[in-house]
């Protein structure tokens, strides 16, 4: 009896460990998700500068406008001639529907680390 139970809670332990591994496999990507900038941009970006299609229920406004104007790639992550100056003009000030971030949202030294993550594929 105690073989059996040991093998059913054997069996049980070995299922929830492979649905962890199923439901959250390690990304190529994770070294480069831990760097501060990206948490911001997650949090004050994302919603509309995330690639298309997006996962919310419309397209992403950043990403579709800048689609539509020929921007390629339009998605600003995956963006390499962003300059770190323009960033940190465009997200204090904002532009068209776009919303200015104040510093008691995210800090000088947060979109600093914001405009590093933007600008991390640049050529020298
Ligand atoms: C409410 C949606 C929205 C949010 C939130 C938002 N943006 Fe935008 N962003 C836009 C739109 C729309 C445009 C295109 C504006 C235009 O030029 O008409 C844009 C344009 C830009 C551009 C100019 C890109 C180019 O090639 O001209 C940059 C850079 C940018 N956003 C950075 C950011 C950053 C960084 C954040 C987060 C701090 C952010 N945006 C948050 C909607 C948004």
């Amino acid at each position: 009896m105690t073989a059996r139970l040991n093998s059913i809670c054997s069996a049980l332990v070995l299922a929830l460990v492979t649905t962890m591994c199923v439901i959250n496999p390690a990304r190529a990507g994770d070294a480069v998700n831990a760097a501060p900038g990206k948490a911001a941009f997650d949090r004050w970006c994302l919603g509309c500068h995330e690639a298309l299609p997006g996962r919310g229920w419309d397209p992403p406004a950043g990403t579709f406008v800048l689609q539509q104007r020929g921007v390629s790639p339009a998605d600003l992550e995956s963006r390499t001639d962003l300059s770190a100056q323009s960033i940190r003009a465009l997200v204090r000030s904002g532009i068209n529907i776009m919303p200015p971030t104040r510093k008691t949202e995210l800090s000088d030294k947060q979109l600093d680390e914001l405009a590093a993550y933007l600008t991390r594929n640049n050529k020298p």
